[in-house]
């Protein structure tokens, strides 16, 4: 009896200064959104069941190891002890109750985690090998003063602070996976459409830049898979979607310039010469360009505009073939398109 209130002792005493340094130790990075109270807050209940369990297993080894040792001189066995129905029942009980309750409380985070704020605002995030894309919805002021949707294309994900987004998340090619460990959320990002849309929620409350990272191996370039974060006041936040909805009154190749960061062509071209996923655009334009059928063709603008509304028809030398997304036809302006071919023909070697 005795033995077991020394061990008793010593597995509190344990419990407490492991459960301290687990949960003082700084060991998450900072909390940047409201699902990560909750998250963090399960994750600490579990930090004492960790704390709890290795003091108990740990303390009753190293005094049964200590304590009870062949001493010398001794000769014979321990004593054989068989069955202890208390003990089983107690074992068995106990555990299943604390599982029963992790059960509920995991439940019931989740639940928290994912409940809808009726006011939130919806971002279409588009994952596609290895570039993320994020797309708003905005309602401007029609010429005749009607309320017209446009869409807000970003290669950078800004959100407004104290305020709960809905990410949709849709895959162009393979299973990505959206991760920001600071928000605590992560989500598989499906092909296939409507049907295997998969839905975030974030509520982000501190200001600053984070990173979305993808969390799922997707090909060659996955470890450099990831897009800028920044989480914004409100007011700034709107500041900013009425900027993006408005018209480019820049130069055609500045808007250009503007449009291949939005929709995230400079991820895989390169502006330097540098080789990238695909061809850099450095010198592109008149340049001989060697095709992998061993033609050869000159980079004007009919090749250009080929290139981006076709990218399978005319592939260059040393470059897989339904790499690049196949749908910049549709997703671009025809006046996008021309200005991104102005900006591509701005872009002379030295
Ligand atoms: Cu996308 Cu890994």
């Amino acid at each position: 009896m005795i033995h077991l209130a020394i061990v008793s002792v010593l597995v509190i005493v344990s419990t407490v200064l492991l459960g301290l340094f687990l949960t003082t130790a700084d060991l998450l990075p900072p909390q940047a959104s409201l699902q990560a109270e909750t998250v963090d807050w399960l994750f600490g209940v579990h930090w004492w069941f960790i704390a709890f369990f290795v003091s108990l297993i740990t303390v009753f080894i190293l005094y049964s190891v200590i304590v009870f040792r062949r001493r010398k001189g001794e000769r014979g066995d321990g004593k054989y002890v068989t069955g202890n129905h208390q003990l089983e029942i107690l074992w068995t009980i106990i555990p299943i109750a604390i599982v029963i309750w992790m059960a509920v409380i995991g439940a019931s985070t989740l639940a928290d985690v994912e409940r809808r704020d009726p006011q939130a605002i919806t971002v279409d995030v588009f994952a596609s090998q290895w570039v993320w894309r994020f797309e708003y919805t905005v309602p401007v002021v029609g010429e005749n003063g009607e309320e017209i949707l446009t869409a807000v294309a970003s290669d950078t994900l800004v959100l407004p602070k104290d305020q709960q987004v809905i990410l949709r998340l849709h895959s162009q090619d393979v299973i990505h996976s959206f991760f920001v460990p600071e928000f605590r959320v992560k989500q598989d990002v499906l092909p296939g459409g409507e049907e295997f849309t998969r839905e975030l929620r974030v509520t982000p409350k501190l200001e600053g830049e984070f990173k979305v990272r993808c969390a799922e191996i997707c090909g060659r370039l996955h470890y450099d898979m990831q897009a800028g974060i920044m989480v914004v006041p409100g007011s700034e936040f709107d500041a900013w979607l009425q900027e993006q909805s408005g018209e480019c009154n820049l130069s055609d190749a500045e808007c250009g310039q503007r449009w291949s960061q939005t929709y995230g062509c400079v991820a895989c071209h390169s502006l330097n010469g540098d080789e990238g996923v695909g061809p850099t655009w450095l010198g592109l334009f008149g340049s001989q360009v060697e095709l992998a059928d061993g033609s050869t063709v000159t980079a004007d603008e009919a090749y250009l505009l080929n290139s981006i509304q076709d990218p399978n028809a005319q592939i260059v030398a040393g470059f897989p073939p339904g790499i690049m997304p196949q749908d910049f036809d549709e997703r671009l302006a025809e006046l996008q398109i021309q200005q991104i071919i102005a900006f591509i023909m701005s872009l002379e070697a030295e």
